[in-house]
């Protein structure tokens, strides 16, 4: 039953796919958003017959990859693209491009004149005082904007300098054939460095380096390089069966998989120097392993950050000892000024907790005379920015002292 109604759906859906796609040559000239998607079939052409990709896909942050780092794209549209005279001086494109090369990067086709227009989406999106019906109508033109299915299994699924051939959809098992579209077998897909494509260091036409997403180079210059062996599909795809949904650092079960924390706590007595009283007091060892296949955090948003929390409360629930540690990577900018600007990173100083190593933080406390009973609580939280955070780790120990 599903099949013939999958079979149906899909001839009148085929007929219309060929008939597209053949009026449409990969051009870098287009006026609208209509006509590239003659070409970057958006996703809901994929959905009739991959429902189950389709919908795992819709919730994954590439199903949004312009919305959801609106903000950031916001801030480089009003303050850099617009404000820089060097920036100023070029096309409109080739500065929005070095952007949405990774984030849309159908935009590849766009003409100056669309990517003005798509641009001032972008500022109406946040734009105060403008009607709610003009703001939701911008962000509708934003929502087309995303790493698409076709982005994947076309666009970018074929090594360079070799390109992708039309109407075909590039698969790791290419396994039955379709006669919706041809299917083509590729290793590339499988490979990390198809995903490295788009998650690293990016250098632009003109040299300008984009340093937004640094993933690649932990991957291969700590994990592969302390043995590691997974790729990113086997992390981020085939484990637990995560598939389309490409779990990263939003979701709490990879949160909670990516660090494994180990307390180790021995009371003893305290006798200061020169003091003739003893203290309860505690050796504290915290073991961090990160078992992801890079560093974490990783830019960018360049205001995540991995914080450890550790807090010592009396019996009446007052804190009487604290500790506080962050991991993170600050972005520098030309002058070596701390700056959280995308587009203005040009270096990066790296507190992160490296992969396949475990790093310890050991503190000696010592508790105010007499305390008899004292909680200790280790919390380790993901903050991607104010008000935007998980807890990824949390243990509690009762210290007893007579
Ligand atoms: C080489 C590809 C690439 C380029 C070029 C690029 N980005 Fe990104 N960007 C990514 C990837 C991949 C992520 C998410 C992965 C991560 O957090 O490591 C990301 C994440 C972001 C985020 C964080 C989203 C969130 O809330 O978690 C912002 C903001 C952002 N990018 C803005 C920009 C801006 C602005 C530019 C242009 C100046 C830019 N990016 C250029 C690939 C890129
Ligand atoms: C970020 C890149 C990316 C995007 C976006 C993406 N895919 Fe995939 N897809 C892959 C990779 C990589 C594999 C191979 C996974 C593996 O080896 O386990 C794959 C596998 C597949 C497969 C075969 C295996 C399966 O899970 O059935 C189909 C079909 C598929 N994708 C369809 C789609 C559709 C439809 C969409 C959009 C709704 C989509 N993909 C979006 C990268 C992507
Ligand atoms: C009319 C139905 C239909 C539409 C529309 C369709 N496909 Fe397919 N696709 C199929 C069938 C049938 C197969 C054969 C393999 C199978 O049975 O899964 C297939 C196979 C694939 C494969 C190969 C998977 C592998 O085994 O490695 C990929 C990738 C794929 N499709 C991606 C897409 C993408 C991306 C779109 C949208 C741009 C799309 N398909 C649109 C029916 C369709
Ligand atoms: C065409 C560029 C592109 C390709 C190819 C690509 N990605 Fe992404 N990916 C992005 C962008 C852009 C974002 C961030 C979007 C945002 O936050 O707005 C992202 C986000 C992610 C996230 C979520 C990050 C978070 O902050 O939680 C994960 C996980 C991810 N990608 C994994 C992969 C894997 C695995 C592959 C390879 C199979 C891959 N990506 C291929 C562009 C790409
Ligand atoms: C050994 C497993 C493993 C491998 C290999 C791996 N990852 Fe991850 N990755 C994780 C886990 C677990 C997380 C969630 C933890 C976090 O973000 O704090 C994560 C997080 C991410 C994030 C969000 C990072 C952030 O802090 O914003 C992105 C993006 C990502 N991975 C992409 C990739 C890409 C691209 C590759 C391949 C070059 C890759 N991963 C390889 C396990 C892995």
């Amino acid at each position: 039953m599903v099949k013939k109604a999958i079979m149906a759906a899909a001839a009148i859906l085929s007929a219309a796919f060929f008939i597209l796609s053949a009026s449409a040559a990969a051009r870098a000239d287009v006026d609208t958003l209509d006509e590239i998607e003659k070409v970057f079939k958006p996703a809901e052409a994929c959905s009739k017959c991959h429902s189950d990709v389709y919908q795992q896909w819709k919730k994954s942050v590439h199903g949004e990859s312009v919305l959801h780092s609106l903000e950031g794209i916001y801030q480089y549209v009003a303050e850099g693209i617009l404000k820089e005279p060097d920036r100023q001086k070029r096309s409109v494109k080739a500065e929005a491009m070095k952007c949405f090369v990774c984030h849309a990067p159908m935009l590849d086709m766009a003409s100056e004149k669309l990517m003005g227009e798509v641009l001032d989406s972008v500022k109406q999106s946040y734009k105060h005082g403008l009607p709610d019906a003009k703001k939701k109508s911008a962000r509708e033109t934003l929502a087309r904007l995303n790493v698409s299915c076709f982005v994947c299994h076309n666009a970018k699924a074929v090594h360079p300098p070799g390109k992708p051939d039309q109407n075909t959809m590039y698969g790791v098992k290419a396994a039955g054939s379709s006669p919706f579209h041809s299917v083509k077998k590729t290793a590339f897909l499988d490979n990390a460095i198809f995903c490295m494509q788009c998650h690293g260091v990016y250098t632009a036409p003109d040299r300008e380096q984009i340093i937004c997403s640094t993933i690649s180079q932990s991957y291969r210059d700590q994990y592969v390089a302390a043995g590691g062996q997974e790729t990113c599909q086997d992390c981020h795809m085939r484990k637990k069966n995560r598939g389309h949904a490409f779990p990263g650092a939003y979701v709490l079960d990879t949160l909670k998989d990516s660090v494994t924390m180990l307390v180790n706590v021995r009371t003893v007595k305290d006798l200061p120097i020169d003091s003739t009283k003893w203290f309860p007091a505690a050796a504290v060892t915290i073991d961090l392993t990160n078992n992801a296949g890079h560093r974490l955090p990783d830019g960018c948003l360049w205001t995540a950050r991995i914080v450890m929390d550790i807090t010592a409360k009396d019996e009446r629930g007052q804190t009487v000892w604290s500790r506080t540690e962050e991991f993170f990577q600050p972005g520098l900018d030309i002058e070596g000024n701390r700056t959280y600007n995308a587009w203005q990173i040009k270096d990066m100083l790296d507190f992160t907790l490296p992969p396949r190593k475990t790093t310890t933080e050991k503190y000696f406390a010592v508790f105010p005379e007499g305390a008899g009973k004292i909680n200790l609580e280790v919390r380790l939280r993901y903050i991607h920015k104010k008000g935007v955070e998980f807890i990824m780790q949390n243990e509690k120990r009762t210290l007893r002292y007579e």
